[in-house]
């Protein structure tokens, strides 16, 4: 099993950059840049990695972002995501990232996606990953920094294909952003939102009727609401499921209680994606070797998973057309 996971082309499709600050890259950007961390070394700081719900994550995950101050830390940052990409066999990265969580405190946002960009670009000529850039919105604050997020983003348009929405999703619904994506999608951009993580199945209809997405990040939480399960179906919506992350944040309680598989059999387009692998305890193989350790996974299934994250992309038919005939070979 695991020789196939590794073989097959694979595209991740829900991969937060700052949740690929490995702890040892952490400490090494806190020296370069003269910050000092909360924790003395690497391994205290992943012993703090015990998290009981989103909220206990996120207080973490935007702490240890501060260390990215610089364009060669958004570049290195990025480029070390790539190369684990290369290693396991992911030939196509949609990953998103948090401007607010920079320009709050200061960092440019041309830093930012200068780095990332750069490194992206590097990953298509050096590593042969293509990619397509999501902008995310954090939902945990205002509409108005959101719209103010936008317009950083127009002189870099061509650089982002998506803008998505993250953060604590209880009590902030995707229909306080229906104005922001609006103006989004005039502007071209495609929409995807992360709903039914923590939060309920009514969420993920906001996501689709008011926010227009174009896949829903998570989305676990829709086998509660068997009509939308009805729609995600016949419309064939993706949904970007995260099962390290899922059992790590007890959205399930353990890896054999989660439903990914169910919702595959039941035809939804699901596929596995790490979500912050360097909190929860892996990349996208690990990610797949987890679901295959803990759930009665078949070959066919797993094939599946893997053509659903290609045809589930931002690719064009042309684009995805050899990486479906090499699954379809396997
Ligand atoms: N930001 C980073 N990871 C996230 C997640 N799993 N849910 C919401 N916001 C996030
Ligand atoms: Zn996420």
């Amino acid at each position: 099993m695991q020789a196939l996971i590794l073989a097959l082309p694979k595209a991740e499709l829900h991969l937060h950059l700052e949740g690929s600050l490995e702890p040892e890259l952490m400490f090494e950007l806190a020296q370069r840049n003269n910050i000092k961390l909360a924790y003395s070394n690497v391994a205290q700081l992943r012993r703090a990695y015990q998290f009981n719900n989103l909220q206990e994550f996120l207080d973490i995950y935007y702490q240890g972002a501060a260390v990215l101050q610089t364009e060669q830390d958004f570049y290195d940052l990025t480029w070390a995501y790539l190369l684990r990409c290369k290693e396991e066999g992911v030939v196509h990265v949609e990953p998103c990232f948090d401007p607010q969580t920079h320009t709050d405190r200061g960092v440019a946002f041309s830093t930012v996606i200068g780095g990332v960009s750069r490194a992206l670009a590097d990953g298509l000529q050096k590593l042969a990953i293509s990619s397509a850039l999501i902008m995310s919105f954090l939902r945990h604050l205002p509409e108005q920094s959101a719209f103010l997020t936008l317009e950083q983003a127009l002189p870099y348009k061509e650089l982002i294909t998506a803008v998505g929405l993250d953060s604590s999703e209880l009590g902030h619904p995707p229909e306080k952003f229906q104005r922001v994506f609006e103006k989004a999608l005039e502007h071209g951009f495609l929409t995807v939102a992360h709903a039914g993580e923590e939060g309920p199945a009514e969420y993920i209809w906001q996501a689709l009727e008011l926010l227009q997405v174009s896949r829903i990040d998570h989305g676990v939480r829709a086998v509660e609401d068997e009509k939308l399960m009805q729609l995600l179906i016949s419309e064939k919506m993706p949904l970007t499921v995260c099962p390290l992350s899922n059992t790590k944040l007890q959205v399930f309680s353990h890896m054999s209680e989660h439903n990914i598989l169910a919702m595959l059999d039941r035809g939804v387009k699901v596929m596995v994606n790490s979500d912050d692998p360097a909190y929860f305890g892996g990349y996208l193989a690990a990610n797949y070797l987890a679901l295959a350790e803990h759930l009665p996974m078949s070959k066919v299934q797993l094939k599946q998973l893997a053509q659903n994250s290609i045809e589930a992309s931002f690719l064009s038919t042309a684009q995805k057309q050899p990486h479906l005939a090499k699954i379809s070979q396997l």
